[in-house]
């Protein structure tokens, strides 16, 4: 088949690679005349393990090209995913200037008939409304062409991206149109079966991918209530967790408490539904708190560190000046270079009006950081060089690298070896023998007094706060 792709984000490029790996002619399509460049050159505009090998092979066996130009995307091709960005405007809901744009664009733009996939997130309606933006233009233009709208969410998480996409556990497709349906479910058929794609109406697949995203932030914050709950009653959130995700009906994914969600879905998706609720005065209030939780998360765990050098939460201005607080980890999570609504970016904020002095290592995101927030963080060529001479070390984004790194040499470079561990990344045990003072999220003295006695040990609970 031969598909064109309008957007070379994270969605729009693996889908375009994606696309032509399972063997059809693709041409993904930016009026980001910069990527394009890149692209073309053999470069990449993001980090996504294993997508530069798989777009360089496509384009070596010429099933996958790239151009600024839409007339040229569109020559012959049978399907056009809408893949842009969908942002979120001030008041929560879903910013489709972009996608109703492109809509417009290759309705005019357009010679023979096309099937339009919407791949964006889009509230409920928006395949509804694209397909009267396109007959509009088309009526506009005197050019009867025909045409069909249909929905096809991704679930592709960032890092893990082309794997998802070749191993999906399920291909949504929304049409209203039978035909249509089974005509863009034939993309995926060399990955998915035919009886295993799930066909529902348009507002179905909208909301599916809403629902999910959202249901799994749901998880997130609920877990991250019960960490603040087992800090208030002595209990351990990472037994919690073992002991309830052990339930198949409840399972443990999902369930890592920390510093909360980030990234360029959750938040934007999880106030858009919030949005769309209140449109139909359906009030979604799990969601509310899901998303206030959240942001609360995050302040919650800077308070930790101001509570540690100052004896309150609350302080007021400078307090922690003089302080050189190290961050390892800037991305939202492991495995990206993205930083969209990355707890990091609040931490740094938070740390820089306390008076700190900021010093951070991530392995990929750096360049991106150093343009949003300039000097307010120092960036440290590798995670040693980054906690020397540091009061304090904060792991925000569980790379690998971190947590396999020489915390005794890590401890040694500090002037005050503690460690905020706001993924729970680090064993405890293994923190506070390397000489840190170590405090977690949602785990509590009970587990290092357990620790302590089984181990002989007990000298070292007096120095370390589990919190
Ligand atoms: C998400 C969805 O998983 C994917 O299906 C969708 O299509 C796009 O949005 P992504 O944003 O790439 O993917 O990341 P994900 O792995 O889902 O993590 C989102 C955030 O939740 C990260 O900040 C991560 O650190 C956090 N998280 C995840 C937790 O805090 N705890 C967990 O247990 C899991």
């Amino acid at each position: 088949m031969k598909v064109a792709v309008i957007g070379t984000g994270y969605v729009g490029l693996v889908t375009g690679a994606c696309l032509a790996e399972l063997g059809h002619r693709v041409t993904c399509m930016d009026s980001d005349t910069g990527k394009i460049s890149v692209l073309r050159a053999g470069g990449m505009p993001i980090y996504e393990e294993g997508l530069a090998e798989m777009v360089a092979r496509n384009v070596a066996e010429g099933r996958l090209t790239f151009t600024d130009r839409l007339e040229e995307a569109l020559g012959g091709t049978e399907f056009v995913f809408l893949a842009v960005g969908t942002p979120s405007r001030s008041d929560g809901s879903a910013d489709l200037s972009m996608i109703m744009d492109a809509a417009e664009e290759v309705a005019s733009a357009m010679d023979s008939p096309l099937v339009i996939v919407q791949k964006s997130t889009c509230p409920v309606g928006t395949a509804a409304e694209i397909e009267r933006t396109v007959s509009r233009t088309l009526a506009g233009r005197g050019a009867p062409i025909s045409f069909a709208v249909a929905v096809n969410p991704e679930f592709l998480r960032e890092g893990s991206a082309v794997r998802d996409f070749m191993q999906p556990d399920r291909v949504v497709v929304g049409a209203d149109d039978r035909e249509v349906a089974r005509r863009v479910g034939g993309l995926y058929e060399k990955i998915v079966p035919p009886e295993k794609i799930q066909y529902m109406d348009r507002a179905s697949a909208e909301l599916t991918k809403y629902a999910a995203n959202a249901f799994l932030a749901t998880k997130i914050s609920f877990i991250n209530e019960i960490a603040n709950l087992c800090e208030a009653v002595g209990a351990d959130v990472e037994a919690v967790r073992r002991g309830m995700g052990s339930d198949p009906r409840i399972g443990p994914s999902f369930l890592a408490a920390g510093i909360g969600y980030g990234g360029s879905c959750f938040p934007k998706d999880v106030k858009a539904l919030i949005r769309i609720g209140q449109e139909y005065k359906q009030a979604l209030q799990i969601l509310e708190a899901v998303h206030q939780v959240n942001r609360r998360q995050r302040i919650r765990q800077v308070e930790k560190v101001l509570r540690h050098f100052t004896g309150s939460a609350m302080a007021k201005g400078g307090s922690l000046a003089g302080k050189r607080i190290a961050l390892w980890g800037l991305a939202f999570k492991p495995g990206t270079d993205d930083i969209r609504d990355a707890p990091s970016l609040d931490v740094v904020k938070r740390l820089k009006t306390y008076g700190a002095e900021v010093v951070a290592y991530d392995p990929v995101a750096m360049p991106y950081v150093a343009e949003m927030l300039g000097d307010q963080v120092n960036l440290a060529p590798d995670a040693l060089s980054c906690v020397e001479s540091a009061h304090a070390l904060v792991l925000i984004t569980e790379w690998p690298e971190f947590l396999d790194a020489d915390l005794v040499e890590a401890a040694g470079r500090m002037c005050d070896p503690v460690l905020f561990d706001f993924r729970n990344g680090f064993d405890p045990e293994t923190a506070v023998r390397a000489g840190f003072q170590y405090y977690a999220v949602g785990r509590t003295t009970v587990r290092s007094k357990w620790s302590a006695v089984r181990l002989g040990q007990a000298q070292e609970v007096g120095q370390c706060a589990f919190l």
